[in-house]
């Protein structure tokens, strides 16, 4: 590891999906770096700020401007899914407009995207980076628990539960299309939470047969009523189902309609009228949960003391109920997701 540079200057960024809790990460950050005698600047717009900065992108924090960011949702820095090495030359670019305003180390809060590019620039250039992890779809594998997931479940739970009392009295089948890109995390919790007949994740293929035998068995004893919860992520034949073919700048597609198609298969199956709701960025808006406002606070805090202890190329994360560093290129080389004895739990109580 190349000598440490003295911090005076930290800056911080969100980067990605926004998730509930990212400002608690943000107060948290700032509060504690001043306390270190830090002067804090944000970043706004994500990597984008630093590659091209617009005249707003860098932004004073001080703990008197964050004290009441906690229970709003969102991000105060915005974000942006900007990839800085997408495109040659752009990484040095970055570098530099660091070194221009005089940035000494930067806290970069973000998923596998935002992270991954943390991790480069560390090895790269030596740029002295602190990653926090965040996404609701709760897949780094480094890290029990993302902020934000806790919100994005009580989201999609709350709507499964409004949506059974409309199932039951019109007597349909309702299928609820929940986030998570390709990792089951937040289907799973919500699936659980709210009881839903079935709930469908991308780590394992769904029995349509069995799912056609067990609404037939309930219309047949008078409950022609049901509600599916199915991640994005899951497939009925071979592709994804996406909303359009432009992927973004870390080559994603924008996954969506599975809950349509997957409705359309349901009620031909069993002929129960059936209709498909799709959650969409609801699950990502609002308050953060008083977990994530936790969770989020405590990375902050950590984010900021790894910073003080030279603890570059490092992310935060959740290990049982201690916040510790891990390598961000531990942090960034798989995609958490739900392991079979979890899902085996969801199926004691199909049906
Ligand atoms: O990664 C968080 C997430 O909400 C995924 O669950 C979802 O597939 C994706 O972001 C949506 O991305 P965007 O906000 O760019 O449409």
């Amino acid at each position: 590891m190349s000598e440490s540079r003295q911090v005076r200057k930290v800056g911080m960024l969100t980067g990605g999906g926004d998730a509930p809790g990212l400002n608690g990460v943000i107060r948290a950050v700032t509060t504690r770096c001043e306390e270190y005698g830090y002067e804090v600047v944000g970043v706004k717009r994500g990597w984008k700020g630093l590659l091209s900065p617009e005249s707003d992108s860098f932004v004073p924090l001080d703990t008197d401007g964050v004290r009441n960011i906690l229970e709003e949702g969102g991000t105060i820095l915005g974000s942006s899914r900007t990839n800085p090495y997408k495109n040659e030359g752009d990484a040095e670019k970055v570098v530099e407009n660091m070194k221009a305003q005089g940035i000494d180390a930067l806290v970069a809060i973000g998923g596998d995207d935002t992270l991954g590019v943390a991790r480069r620039l560390n090895d790269d250039f030596g740029v002295q980076v602190v990653g926090c992890p965040k996404t609701i779809d709760n897949d780094l594998s480094a890290t029990d628990t993302t902020f934000g997931y806790d919100t994005a479940v009580s989201i999609a739970t709350d709507a499964i539960d409004k949506l059974r009392t409309t199932a039951k009295s019109h007597e349909r089948i309702v299928v609820v299309e929940v986030m998570g890109r390709h990792a089951g995390w937040i289907t799973w919790g919500a699936g659980l939470a709210s009881a839903a007949n079935f709930t469908l994740i991308p780590e394992v293929d769904p029995d349509l047969d069995r799912m056609q035998k067990v609404f037939k068995d309930r219309a047949a004893r008078g409950e022609k009523w049901g509600l599916v919860a199915v991640s994005e992520g899951v497939t009925l034949g071979e592709e994804f189902m996406t909303q359009a073919p432009e992927r973004d700048e870390f080559g994603h597609v924008q996954l969506g309609g599975i809950g349509e198609t997957l409705a359309g298969e349901l009620e031909n199956r069993t002929g129960i009228e059936t209709r498909h709701v799709v959650l969409g960025h609801l699950q990502r808006g609002g308050t953060p949960t008083a977990n994530d406002r936790i969770l989020s606070t405590r990375y902050g805090l950590r984010a900021a003391e790894a910073v003080k202890a030279d603890e570059w190329g490092q992310m935060v994360a959740l290990r049982g109920n201690d916040v510790v560093t891990v390598s961000l290129s531990e942090a960034t080389d798989e995609t958490k997701t739900v392991p079979e004895d979890l899902y085996k739990v969801l199926d004691t109580f199909f049906g």
